[in-house]
C-alpha cells in the first residue's frame, strides 16, 4: 500500500512573527499569491497524498476555511460576470479528504505529531510542517522520491536534509550520516538543535518527514528534550537506536527549503516568489532594480 496519508503540523503559536502573526496564523501569510498552507497542499497532492490531516491549535480556524469549498463566493463570481476567477478556486476541489485534529497543550512538535496517532492508526504517513514550502512555488517532487525510498527499502524513516551555512545549525535537527552523505543516505543519529561545540555535520532536517506508525511508540515514549519540548528529532533518534533503518534524502538546489518562521526567511521567499510570479514578476524586477539604484546613494533606512 502506497503512502497516502500526510500529516501538517499547524499549532504553533508564530511568536518570531508578532505582531504579524497575533491573530492570523501564520501558515496564512501570503508568500506571492498565495498562503503558505497551500503551496504546502499542493506539493503534497503533487507527490500523491490524498488524505490530510492538520493539526491545528487556537486561532487557526482560517486554513479550516481555507480549504472549503465556498459555494457563496462561487455563485458571487458567476453572478457578477468574474467566471474568469473561478479558476483561482480551482485549489479547492483538489482530489483531497481533509481532517483536523487538535493539539490542545503546546507540548512541541513531536506531540503535535503524536496527536495525530488516533486518526493516522497504523498506516505509513508523510509530515509537512505548514511553515515551510518546498522548491520556488512548492513545485519540489521530494516527498515523492522520499515516499519510493520508504517503500523500496523497508525504512521506518525518511528525512529530507538541506545543507545550511556552519553557524545556522543551531536552530534545526541536524543529521550524522553513517558513512557519507551521498543524495540517499543512512543516518546513524540526528541532534536537534546542537550546540556550536558539538557540530556533527551541517545537513538539517528540511520540514519533510516519512514515517512508519513505529514512530507513535518512540513519540509515546520520548521525554521532553530541547527547550522543554516533546521533540520529533529525539523519537527518529529512538528509530535509530533501535536498529531501525533511518534514511536522508537531500534536497536539490532547486528544491530549496522557503521557511517562513522569522522575518528575514518570510521577506525573502515573499521577494522570490513574486520575482517568479508570471505576470508581476517581470514589472517587479524593474522596479527592484530603479529602486535599488536610486536609493544606493541615500538609503532609505539611513
Ligand atoms: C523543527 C524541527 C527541526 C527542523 C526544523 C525545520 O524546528 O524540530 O528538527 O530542522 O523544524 O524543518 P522548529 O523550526 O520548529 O524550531
Amino acid at each position: 500500500m502506497t503512502v497516502q496519508m500526510a500529516v501538517v503540523p499547524v499549532a504553533g503559536r508564530g511568536t518570531r512573527l508578532l505582531p504579524l502573526a497575533k491573530s492570523q496564523p501564520k501558515e496564512m501569510l501570503p508568500v506571492g499569491r498565495k498562503p503558505v498552507v497551500q503551496y504546502v497542499v499542493e506539493e503534497l497532492a503533487r507527490c500523491g497524498v490524498s488524505r490530510l490531516l492538520f493539526v491545528t491549535g487556537p486561532g487557526k480556524t482560517a486554513i479550516e476555511n481555507h480549504f472549503d469549498i465556498d459555494a457563496e463566493l462561487i455563485a458571487h463570481l458567476r453572478e457578477t460576470g468574474k467566471e474568469e476567477l473561478l479558476e483561482e478556486l480551482a485549489f479547492e476541489r483538489a482530489d483531497i479528504e481533509y481532517f483536523y485534529t487538535r493539539q490542545r497543550r503546546q507540548l512541541g512538535l513531536g506531540h503535535a505529531v503524536l496527536c495525530a496517532k488516533a486518526v493516522v492508526g497504523r498506516e505509513p504517513f508523510v509530515v509537512a510542517l505548514g511553515d515551510s514550502m518546498i522548491g520556488l512555488h512548492a513545485q519540489s517532487r521530494v516527498v515523492r522520491v522520499m515516499i519510493d525510498q520508504f517503500e523500496e527499502t523497508g525504512a521506518d524513516a525518511v528525512v529530507a536534509l538541506e545543507e545550511v551555512p556552519l553557524e545556522d545549525v543551531v536552530r534545526y535537527g541536524i543529521a550524522v550520516p553513517r558513512d557519507g552523505a551521498a543524495e540517499v543516505f543512512e543516518l546513524a543519529d540526528l541532534i536537534e538543535k546542537p550546540a556550536m561545540g558539538e557540530v556533527p555535520s551541517t545537513l538539517a532536517v528540511a520540514a519533510r518527514y516519512v514515517f512508519s506508525p513505529r514512530i507513535f511508540d518512540c513519540l509515546a515514549r520520548t521525554a521532553p528534550g530541547k527547550n522543554g519540548e516533546i521533540q520529533l528529532t529525539d523519537a527518529i533518534r529512538m528509530l535509530i537506536q533501535q536498529g531501525r533503518k533511518v534514511l536522508g534524502v537531500r534536497l536539490s538546489a532547486e528544491q530549496r527549503r522557503f521557511d517562513i518562521g522569522n522575518f528575514q526567511s518570510y521577506f525573502e521567499a515573499f521577494v522570490d516568489f513574486a520575482l517568479a510570479d508570471p505576470q508581476c514578476g517581470r514589472a517587479l524586477r524593474e522596479h527592484l532594480r530603479e529602486w535599488l539604484a536610486a536609493t544606493e546613494e541615500a538609503p532609505p533606512c539611513s
